[in-house]
């Protein structure tokens, strides 16, 4: 069975009150919009239309990719006038009608929805609502079936007590499309060409419609206003979080953890409260985040351990590293296997060999340190002469005293030592010691100035 998405995505959101496009709202680091995508490329579809209007160039920059193609509904008269814009695009046998500002759709849900649709049927969505209060209202006949969808504003009171919900995916077949397209019309409550009317046009024409539903009212939510807004961020960080647990996370509280990206996970992970992970984030078995740190686009191999408050972006930490407490690994940080990370300290586009040590306050950027180094406290690369950075190399087994300025491009080859307080800005040889500081003087009888009285 071929299928097209179509996408719908070009009503204004003024109830956001944002200069932001309703759809380009972000719910877990992603636009609504960007969920609604996500879900439908892994129906591996023929075509995905997105319908664009309010803000369409803005939604078109922002999401602009190889497998979409963006149609403009100029004017916004209605879901159905909105679906037909993108009619002359549609090449599949079936059609699946999805919403941009509903985002926790599951892959699972709309999979059981698209087997439900075929030549002669529709599969529609509904929702068992405790107050469908605008919502269309699935209007059933004696015997159960499906024969017309009629929208809250047109609804009598008979109807209105029903409580099936329109969610407002369906799924069609093309073929009968345009015809039924060319049937709409705007003569109701609002004025609008709705979607919804084909349902009646496909049980006239002899077709039937079967419903599937979607069990987590949440998955079929809009979200209108930024209340909602948080609600769907809340469900999803939630949703996300029993997924981690499902698979071996230990989260010291579900309501307290958050995920804006692509987690794949170990077993016996600890994460305490308050973590961020953000974009494409991969933790193996046994690692272990304290509270407050950011994850982002970071590899966290076996037994790794971040302690508290640490920002980790663009880093590898290697199997049995450590990073923190108030750990800073910027992009390009990498920590071979049981090097330690203390805290205070900054790494940037720096690789850290096995077993390597920097303990404490510590800067280095652009630096590649040899296995079993240690780098006392204190220490900086000087790594940027205020045009170019330049590379810091120091080799096995080196021991930089506390408080060095390395001052780079300089190397420090295997087994070297740098005396504490020293500007290191020549080469140093293998197993030499170094000591780049002014020596020490004492001078006897000094006397302490003394306050001088007020005059
Ligand atoms: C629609 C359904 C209703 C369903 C409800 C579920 C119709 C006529 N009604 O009502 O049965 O219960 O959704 O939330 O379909 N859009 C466009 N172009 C337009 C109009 C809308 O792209 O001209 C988009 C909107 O951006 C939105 C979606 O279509 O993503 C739904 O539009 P909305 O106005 O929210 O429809 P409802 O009146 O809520
Ligand atoms: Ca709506």
């Amino acid at each position: 069975m071929s299928l097209d998405i179509v996408i719908l995505a070009a009503g204004q959101g003024t109830r956001m009150r944002s200069s932001l496009p309703k759809v380009l709202h972000p719910v877990a680091g992603n636009s609504m919009l960007g969920h609604v995508i996500h879900s439908a490329r892994q129906l591996k579809p023929t075509g995905i239309h997105v319908v664009i209007g309010h803000g369409a160039e803005l939604v078109r920059e922002r999401l602009a990719a190889d497998d979409l193609n963006f149609v403009l509904q100029d004017k916004q008269l209605g879901t159905g006038h909105a679906v037909a814009q993108a009619l002359p695009f549609l090449t599949a046998e079936n059609v699946l009608v999805l919403y941009g500002d509903v985002p926790l759709i599951e892959v699972e849900t709309l999979q059981r929805l698209l087997q439900q649709v075929g030549p002669e049927q529709l599969g529609l969505l509904t929702v068992n609502l405790a107050d469908p209060t605008g919502y269309g209202r699935i209007v059933r006949d004696g015997a159960g079936k499906v024969s017309a969808i009629v929208e809250h504003k047109d609804a009598n009171d008979e109807q209105r007590a029903i409580t099936e919900g329109n969610t407002g995916i369906l799924a069609l077949p093309t073929a009968r499309l345009s015809d039924w397209m060319s049937r709409l019309s705007n003569n109701n409550a609002q004025g609008e060409y709705y979607l919804t009317d084909v349902i009646a046009m496909a049980v006239n024409d002899g077709l039937v419609v079967a419903t599937e539903h979607a069990h987590d009212p949440m998955e079929v939510q809009g979200a209108n206003d930024r209340k909602q807004l948080s609600e769907l961020e809340r469900h999803y960080q939630l949703r996300e979080g029993r997924r981690l647990m499902a698979l071996g996370v230990t989260l010291r509280d579900p309501a307290r953890f958050d995920v804006r990206g692509e987690v794949t996970v170990g077993r016996d992970v600890l994460i305490d409260i308050n973590v961020i992970l953000e974009g494409r984030v991969v933790i193996e078995d046994d690692v272990v985040i304290g509270p407050n740190c950011v994850i982002k686009d970071s590899t966290l191999r076996k037994g790794v351990v971040v302690k508290a408050n640490s920002h980790i972006d663009g880093a590898v930490l290697g199997e049995g590293s450590d990073a923190g407490p108030f750990a800073r690994l910027r992009p390009g940080s990498v920590l071979d296997a049981r090097a330690h990370v203390g805290n205070f300290v900054e790494l940037k586009n720096t690789h850290l060999g096995e077993e390597a040590k920097c303990g404490h306050l510590t800067y280095l950027g652009d630096a590649e340190v040899g296995p079993r180094t240690n780098i006392g406290a204190g220490t900086i690369t000087c790594n940027y002469d205020g045009a170019n950075k330049w590379k810091t190399v120091l080799g096995a087994d080196v021991f930089i005293g506390s408080n060095n300025s390395l001052v780079a491009p300089v190397d420090i080859l295997d087994g070297a030592t740098t005396a504490a307080g020293s500007t290191i800005n020549q080469h140093v040889a293998a197993e030499q010691l170094a000591v780049g500081r002014a020596r020490q003087r004492n001078i006897d009888g000094w006397k302490r100035p003394v306050k001088q009285p007020k005059p």
